[in-house]
């Protein structure tokens, strides 16, 4: 069928285009390099360097979220898979430990609390009771938090994970963990202060006997304070331990209050800056959002005040948004207390 020059043809048309496109490839293999100058051979360097302006935006600084605000969010249901990391050592059923202690209960629990499980210790070396801050420290790496836990988990390097399941280990007790309120949940704002308005009725009731438990024995005024102008005298039993008490042991409880706290003028947190809190009136920071059972009490925050808010803040003024569990030990509460009176 073919004659040679037919073939020759075809040939020679193929090797034409060969050539052509080798040309081509050769051109654009150069136009690629250009600009690129400098680099070895193979290495992949793109001809032209466009401004796509990815690497300023990855220069920026992320913007920082802090764990109440993705607390505020998470959904216990993505929590409970989050949770079969876990399974292998913790079960949630009450009572039933373990490689690890049952976490039933565990958000708002002492540390190391659970009966008959035989803890390191290293854990209540570093903290005293469970809130989710605490829980999300913890679970951050472990190890790290806790030099010496007996609970060899790498940790979760996920924020949003970490919250996630402290919201799913909260509802297990079907008692969840009063969080501050978050500022930037502007949207949600509304409905929170109508629930926060709702507990605030049962609040009130309980405030009077709140106030008989918290404020001052020889004082059971009403309405917690201004009929009491002798509470600040430094007579009561805890004023004269403050009076001994070391302000440098209080510096160091204070660490417990600076994720919330800070003790410059007007520096608002997550709660209202503590410059010269001893003897100032109660809930009197300009510029910061209160709860309304704060702002319901009267009078100034005396010694006897503060050593009963700080050892429990629910009790004293229930409804409140300062979700800390208390100081327990009142040597504590008094070189805090010695400590905050030295800010002013
Ligand atoms: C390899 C086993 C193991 C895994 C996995 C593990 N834990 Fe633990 N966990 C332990 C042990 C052991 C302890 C006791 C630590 C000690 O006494 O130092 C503990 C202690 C704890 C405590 C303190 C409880 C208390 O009563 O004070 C919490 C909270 C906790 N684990 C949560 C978690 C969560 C949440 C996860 C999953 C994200 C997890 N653990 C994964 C073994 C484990
Ligand atoms: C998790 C955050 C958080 C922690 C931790 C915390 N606080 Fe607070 N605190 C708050 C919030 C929020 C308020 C405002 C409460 C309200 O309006 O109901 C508050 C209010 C107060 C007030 C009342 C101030 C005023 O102007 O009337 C004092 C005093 C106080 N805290 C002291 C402390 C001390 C001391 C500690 C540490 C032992 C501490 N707090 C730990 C969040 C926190």
């Amino acid at each position: 069928m073919f004659d040679t020059m037919t073939l020759t043809k075809i040939v020679g048309g193929f090797c034409g285009a060969l050539l052509i496109f080798l040309l081509g490839n050769w051109a654009a293999e150069s136009l690629y390099h250009v600009g690129g100058g400098g680099h070895g051979e193979g290495e992949q360097v793109s001809g032209y360097v466009i401004e796509t302006g990815a690497e300023t935006q990855k220069a920026e600084p992320k913007k920082e979220v802090s764990f109440v605000e993705v607390f505020a969010s998470a959904d216990p249901a993505k929590g409970e898979r989050v949770f079969n990391k876990c399974q292998a050592c913790h079960k949630v059923a009450e009572g039933e430990n373990a490689i690890g202690p049952s976490l039933y209960g565990v958000v708002g629990r002492k540390v190391d609390s659970v009966a008959g499980y035989n803890y390191s210790g290293a854990l209540e070396k570093v903290v005293d009771v469970w809130t989710p801050q605490h829980l999300n420290d913890f679970l951050t790496d472990p190890q790290e938090y806790a030099p010496g836990t007996a609970m060899s988990f790498p940790g979760l390097s996920d924020i949003e994970d970490r919250a996630n399941v402290i919201a799913y280990l909260d509802q297990l007790d079907g008692d969840t963990y009063p969080m501050p309120e978050v500022k930037a949940a502007a949207p949600a704002a509304d409905t929170q202060q109508a629930a926060a308005d709702t507990e605030q009725a049962a609040a009130d009731t309980q405030q009077a006997a709140a106030d008989q438990n918290a404020a001052q024995p020889q004082a059971p005024a009403a309405d917690g304070g201004e009929a009491t102008p002798a509470a600040d005298s430094g007579e009561s039993e805890f004023s004269t331990l403050v009076a001994a008490a070391d302000p440098a042991d209080g510096e160091r409880v204070f660490n417990k209050c600076r994720a919330c706290h800070r003790l410059e003028k007007g520096a608002n947190g997550v709660g209202p800056h503590l410059f010269d809190v001893v003897g100032r009136d109660i809930a009197s920071v300009e510029g910061f959002r209160y709860s309304d059972a704060l702002t319901a009490l009267e009078g100034a925050w005396t010694e006897d005040k503060l050593n009963a808010w700080l050892e429990d803040p629910r009790g004293f003024a229930p409804g409140n948004r300062m979700s800390f569990p208390g100081l327990r030990k009142i040597e504590d509460r008094a070189s805090l207390v010695a400590y905050l009176k030295t800010i002013k």
